[in-house]
């Protein structure tokens, strides 16, 4: 099967999506009239305008600004159900999503509201569509160890719901030694462990991940193979590696798509999986990620085929949900 055909009929599992990095401008606007808040941008072309971004703390300080319109338990439904429906468009029949619980926590509303709204949306996506999801809070890394605990004791009650904990915001100054407490609490209470590393810091924060915060993936660590013992300890472990290429393109992590390292890491034998982190702000969801990629890096239907295994690979569904994807992945001629 060509590539582009083999892209629509895969069953593919998202490992890194920030839900609140899928707010499209429509929705965005819609949310900020009924709830009564102000934005600063006048028109849906408007706010699209000021998605251009230079580095991730450019794309950070939008992407919170426009958090702001969120409010309400419905308005974390209504966010979480409409990527939802973009993953069955797109034929992802697992999800696993970040929230930013301190986002909203800080501009006062309770963690309760966020967790039950996207909940509810999840629930009724496996009812509805039969996706399969599991939810993960990511501490924001340029606020204090002190917040992330406090966040860590509010999500206490809803533990049976949140699979995992991992680290998100501005990388660069933030390392993961400044979370180790908390990642031994989390894990002490059940919780696995990501987070994103290498994407705009070193190696060295790769390498922490991994050994101070017991972390089970690496989100982006597109930078890892600047460290070629770690790399090889990357590959002979199995870390997968949740990749998003339209967002390295447009937070400037690589130039140009043809210069991704992804087919690279790939044929080095990494577990790489093909993810959209933000899709609403970076120009696509998960098979408009992988058709670039594919063009732009002439990957063939057989590194189509391993990125969706790796997905479920990589995934926390048991390992008999995975073998069961991996093998209707096998079958599809
Ligand atoms: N990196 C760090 N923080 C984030 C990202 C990302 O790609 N997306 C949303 N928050
Ligand atoms: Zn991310």
């Amino acid at each position: 099967m060509e590539p582009m055909e083999l892209i629509r009929r895969i069953p593919k599992a998202e490992l890194h999506l920030h839900i609140e990095g899928s707010l499209e401008p429509e929705l965005m606007f819609e949310i900020a009239r009924r709830n009564g808040v102000e934005i600063r941008f006048k028109s849906v072309e408007e706010v699209r305008k000021a998605y251009s971004f230079h580095n991730l703390q450019s794309f950070l300080d939008i992407y919170y600004e426009g958090a702001k319109v969120l409010l309400h338990e419905q308005d974390f439904h209504d966010l979480t159900r409409a990527y939802l429906e973009r993953c069955r468009e797109d034929h992802v029949v697992h999800t696993e999503i970040f929230f930013d619980p301190q986002t909203h926590t800080h501009r006062g509303v309770p963690f309760e509201t966020v967790f039950k709204g996207i909940q509810r949306a999840l629930v009724e996506a496996r009812s509805e569509w039969g996706i399969s999801s599991k939810l993960i809070l990511c501490f924001l890394r340029h606020l204090s160890e002190e917040d992330a605990f406090e966040t860590l004791r509010q999500a206490i009650p809803f533990k049976k719901d949140i699979i995992a904990v991992g680290l998100d915001s501005s990388e660069v100054g933030h390392p993961p030694s400044k979370f180790k407490r908390v990642f031994d609490a989390a894990r002490a209470e059940g919780f696995l462990t990501v987070a994103h590393a290498g994407e705009e810091g070193p190696p060295a924060y790769v390498r922490e991940a991994l050994d101070l915060l017991g972390v089970r993936r690496i989100d982006h660590g597109v930078r890892s193979i600047e460290d070629p013992a770690l790399f090889a300890e990357v590959v002979r472990k199995r870390i997968p590696l949740t990749v998003c290429p339209l967002s390295n393109i447009k937070l400037r992590v690589f130039p140009r798509l043809e210069d991704h390292n992804l087919k690279i890491l790939l044929q080095k034998g990494a577990c790489v999986t093909l993810n959209s982190d933000d899709p609403a702000y970076f120009g696509g969801y998960l098979n408009q990620n992988f058709r670039e990629t594919v063009r732009a890096l002439c990957l063939t239907s057989d590194e189509v085929r391993t990125l969706c295994e790796n997905s479920f690979e990589g995934s926390f569904l048991s390992e008999s949900e995975k073998e069961e994807w991996i093998r209707k992945i096998r079958e599809l001629k």
